[in-house]
């Protein structure tokens, strides 16, 4: 227990539960769902309404060896090649082995993927680094959205408790250290409302990514690092920060264009798009055997090397070929997107650049989604299972939401706890909130020094212009200048934002090579001498974040409370006052 705590106002209302998730996306919803099913008393947390996620707006689809031919051992060598020599193959061997089934709950939940008129088989299409067809779509580029639909009616059929609109603190812990529940303060009208508390013995954090510590992101508003900045300050280990995906097709509306921006699916490439420069060369052609279906850091890389020989802010996905029926009825909501924004592919290419996409890291856990507090889990993209590595392989997200989410409810399941009394730490330490103004420094700092280059000078850089933010905050709230910040969910949030924007950044500065979504120009070979494990962040009780490093690859598969320290700690400079 770090006592480390957002600056909040005590809870005034309480209601308990056996368990509590946090974030309702596929993983969220899934795990509720197996909980309640369970027979446990279950509450669903979200910040927005139940549908609002990231799990929205995923396009292309969910991977797993579903097609004839196709195996789980195939679907496990693209993986591990595209996690760049950092996956935990056992991580990754569960969630091949055990995905395929767990689509099938999934349909058998409620969920309509796209099937061959004829034979009424699923239909699979390609992305980036797989090998061989293994993406099941739905609603042709709206994967996500169909997920989500069955999920929320399943839940709203099942009759969990959900709290919408709810911005999740800190976890509560009793007298032991162990999980006792969360505050949350919930925005607006309703059953509840302002900060309240949810007592119970476990929580499981799926409340997404970060997204927004960038300026410019496919994540929606929402995913700004919640369950991560809770997690470090409930004194979990986080790990794996430093690999930010970037997705290389993002619609380019512009170098100033901020906040969420809209995705491009690589199903638009795994269905014969070509990435071109401005003159129509293919670019990706010689750069690997996969061309444009290359791994996602490669193809990003490749897109970013051509900007930067051409003096260019994009380049073009030509899918011109596909014509109009095409179009509509296999990517409509991307046709719309482009629409919306003046550009017709069926007759134009289409202008892309990278953008931040996807957090491959995230609060550690074991093969069950335990954490290394007790009581604490996470599943999704708040969490770093092993199974991503230093790169996350296509459309293995939405997957791994869904069987690492089973495991948990089952583990939780298996051994029901009760709940202790949750206790105020002895020596409360808030955390300076952050004016929401500094939100934007924040993602501009970020993305022009921990983006999709980076070099020791950048990281350095940007480390300092955190601090400055930091410390800035800390002396207007002492003497009461500035830009001081009320308690709100936006000054909360922004401390979040503040917390894994210094988190990712120490990791990355600390990783010195170039390595899956982690480029350093400084760096430009992967050393896997030196570099072959993992980077493991922990908040301490006096506020400093230790960088420690893992022996090798693989998560120990039970307790990952203790970290073999193969190198002395990093202790960075804490967030202090000036
Ligand atoms: C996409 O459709 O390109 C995104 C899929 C993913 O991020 O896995």
């Amino acid at each position: 227990m770090t006592g480390i705590r957002l600056n909040a106002p005590a809870p005034g209302w309480a209601i308990e539960a056996d368990v509590v998730v946090v974030g309702s996306g596929v993983a969220g919803l899934t795990a509720a769902l197996r909980c309640a099913a369970a027979g446990l008393s279950t509450v669903v947390v979200t910040k927005a309404r139940l549908d609002d996620g990231s799990t929205r707006w995923a396009q292309g689809g969910i991977a797993a060896a579903l097609g004839e031919g196709d195996t789980p051992e195939q679907h496990l060598d693209d993986t591990l090649v595209a996690g760049a020599g950092l996956c935990d193959e056992e991580a990754v061997r569960t969630l091949v082995t055990e995905g395929p089934d767990a689509v099938r709950r999934l349909i058998a939940t409620g969920a309509l993927f796209d099937t061959d008129p004829d034979s009424g088989e699923i239909e699979l299409t390609r992305e980036g680094g797989h090998h061989r067809r293994r993406i099941a779509h739905a609603g042709g580029d709206a994967t996500g959205a169909e997920i989500s639909r069955a999920l929320v009616e399943a839940v709203r059929d099942a009759g969990l408790r959900t709290i919408e609109n709810a911005l999740v603190l800190d976890l509560l812990m009793d007298a032991d250290g162990r999980t006792a529940g969360i505050t949350l303060h919930v925005m607006g009208e309703g059953q509840h409302d302002g900060v309240g508390a949810v007592h119970a013995p476990t929580v499981v954090l799926a409340t997404g990514g970060m997204g927004q510590v960038f300026s410019a992101t496919t994540n929606p508003a929402v995913s700004t690092g919640d369950g991560v900045a809770l997690a470090l300050r409930a004194g979990a280990e986080v790990s794996d920060l430093e690999f930010v995906q970037f997705h290389p097709t993002v619609l380019f509306l512009g170098t100033d264009s901020e906040g969420q921006q809209p995705l491009v699916s690589e199903a638009v490439r795994g269905e014969g798009a070509h990435l071109v420069d401005a003159s129509g060369t293919r670019f990706m052609l010689g750069q690997h055997e996969l061309a444009e279906l290359a791994p996602r850091d490669i193809v990003a890389k490749g897109i970013m090397r051509r900007m930067q020989e051409q003096g260019a802010d994009h380049m073009y996905l030509d899918a011109r070929h596909f014509g109009a029926e095409m179009w509509e009825q296999r990517f409509p909501t991307i046709l719309a997107a482009c629409r919306a924004h003046g550009i017709d592919p069926v007759t134009d290419p289409v202008p892309v650049a990278p953008a931040a996409h996807y957090a491959s890291g995230g609060v550690r856990t074991d093969l069950h989604g335990r954490t290394t507090v007790p009581g604490l889990y996470a599943c999704g993209e708040v969490a770093c299972t092993g199974v991503h590595g230093a790169n996350r392989l296509a459309s293995n997200s939405l997957l791994e939401g869904l069987v690492f989410a089973e495991r948990i409810a089952e583990d939780i399941a298996g051994a029901p706890r009760e709940a202790g009394r949750p206790v105020l730490p002895e020596t409360p330490s808030p955390l300076p909130l952050i004016a929401p103004e500094a939100r934007a420094e924040i993602q501009r700092i970020m993305s022009h020094g921990a983006g999709v280059l980076r070099s020791a000078e950048s990281l350095a850089a940007a480390s300092a212009a955190l601090e400055t933010v930091h410390l800035n905050a800390v002396r207007a709230t002492r003497e009461g200048s500035g830009k001081t910040a009320e308690p709100g969910v936006e000054s909360w949030e922004t401390a979040n934002l503040l917390c894994v924007a210094r988190v990712l950044t120490a990791a990355a500065l600390r990783r010195e090579e170039t390595r899956g979504c982690h480029w350093r120009e400084d760096r430009p070979q992967r050393d896997d001498a030196s570099w072959r494990h993992h980077l493991v962040v922990t908040l301490t009780p006096e506020r400093r974040l230790v960088v420690r490093q893992t022996e090798g690859t693989a998560f120990p598969p039970t307790s990952r409370s203790t970290v073999p320290e193969t190198i002395p700690p990093t202790v960075l400079d804490a967030p202090r006052e000036p």
